[in-house]
């Protein structure tokens, strides 16, 4: 049997999202596979059969799903790695029941993508034609009332944005060519991601900026909560790439997330020392590979537990992106923090040898 590496959302937690379906006994918008509280109980976890996926703010995914119902289209901003791709992935998952109609944005980004291209075999043998027309994931979309979602919506070229007001706004999709319309029915909406470190690559022009209702997806509160993050994500990884399975300490997935958000921040958790930011985002999702690649080293290469020198490669490779400046800022963070912490001379060790 063949399996794929990784299952889309609504594949993978079909039983979950079956569960709800079957419970639910409130309203559902219409095209909806779920009503808007039991999509928030799919994202957030019920603490029973129901898992968590995305882990933060209960008001951020209510406002998310809310705005999904209405007729303006969400707009997921945030700085590199605070899931807002995963979370526009699951949102698609439970609405829709389809996260697959997806379109991702990039200065390459051309027109076709968000509205049709042509099959030009087709095109030239029997002109113009329904047959001859190849719908976007957009257009599918509205044709069958789900939700697209759009990955980078700023790396697009603004005339390529903008091709997005008309179906936002009249919910139609002309086709002048066929002398027709694709109206969106029911059940469809957008969800864009855009990258807050991004702004100014390409602007969202102020039309299409009103036409979505924009949510924030904020970095992990407490070290706490980034540790429960981190570690049910790896633990998930690890299941799903087979890795034998490596003893990880929580101490160590601890100290990882401790040394980014402190470099992140700029001051130790203790608020006493000042520490200067490497150029790099220094991410959730980087400290959930940093702990995976460590997990795959423990458990063909060492002796099955996670060691400090199986995530020390790591964590350096993640910090000093920059060959210069960053190598004098991680440095500075080993020698003066890392160094002196009681309990840590094994990770100072292995960090130091790793360069
Ligand atoms: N709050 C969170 N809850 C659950 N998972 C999270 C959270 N924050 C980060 N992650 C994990 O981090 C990983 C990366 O997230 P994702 O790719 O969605 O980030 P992103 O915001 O789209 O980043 P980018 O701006 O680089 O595209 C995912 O595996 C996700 O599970
Ligand atoms: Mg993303």
């Amino acid at each position: 049997m063949t399996t794929v590496l990784r299952a889309h959302a609504e594949d993978q937690y079909a039983e979950e999202l079956a569960i709800l379906a079957e419970e639910d006994d409130r309203p559902r918008p219409a095209g909806w596979r779920l009503s808007p509280r039991a999509v928030t109980t799919y994202i957030l976890g019920d603490g029973d059969r129901v898992t968590p996926k995305y882990i933060g703010p209960r008001r951020v995914v209510e406002v998310a799903v809310a705005t999904l119902a209405t007729d303006r289209a969400l707009l997921l901003l945030g700085v590199p790695g605070t899931a807002k791709t995963w979370l526009s992935e699951h949102l698609a998952a439970a609405v829709s029941g389809d996260s697959t109609l997806l379109v991702q944005g990039t200065a390459g980004t051309v027109e076709e993508a968000v509205r049709y291209g042509w099959n030009y075999a087709r095109l030239l043998a029997e002109g113009p034609s329904g047959r001859a027309l190849t719908p976007s994931p957009v257009m599918r979309a509205m044709a069958e009332g789900r939700l697209a979602r759009i990955e980078e919506l700023t790396r697009m070229p603004s005339d390529v944005q903008d091709a997005l007001i008309t179906v936002l706004s009249e919910k139609t999709l002309p086709i002048p060519e066929l002398n027709r319309e694709v109206q969106a029915l029911r059940g469809f909406n957008l969800i864009a991601t855009a990258n807050d470190r991004d702004r100014g690559v390409n602007e969202l022009s102020s039309a299409l900026r009103r036409r979505f209702n924009t949510v924030v997806l904020p970095l992990p509160a407490t070290t706490e909560e980034e540790v429960d993050i981190v570690s049910r994500r790896v633990g998930q990884l690890g299941r799903s790439l087979e890795l034998p399975a490596a003893a990880t300490g929580p101490e160590e997935i601890r100290r990882v997330v401790t040394v980014f958000r402190e470099l992140r921040a700029g001051v130790t958790e203790d608020g006493r020392t000042k520490v200067k930011s490497p150029s790099g985002p220094l991410s959730t999702a980087e400290a959930i590979s940093v702990l995976t690649g460590g997990i795959a080293l423990a458990a063909h290469f060492g002796d099955g537990v996670l060691r400090p020198r199986d995530v020390a490669d790591g964590i350096v490779g993640a910090v000093v992106q920059d060959p210069v400046s960053d190598r004098v800022v991680w440095h500075e963070y080993l020698e003066t923090v890392v160094r002196e912490r009681r309990d840590w001379h094994d990770l100072y060790r292995a960090c130091r040898d790793a360069g």
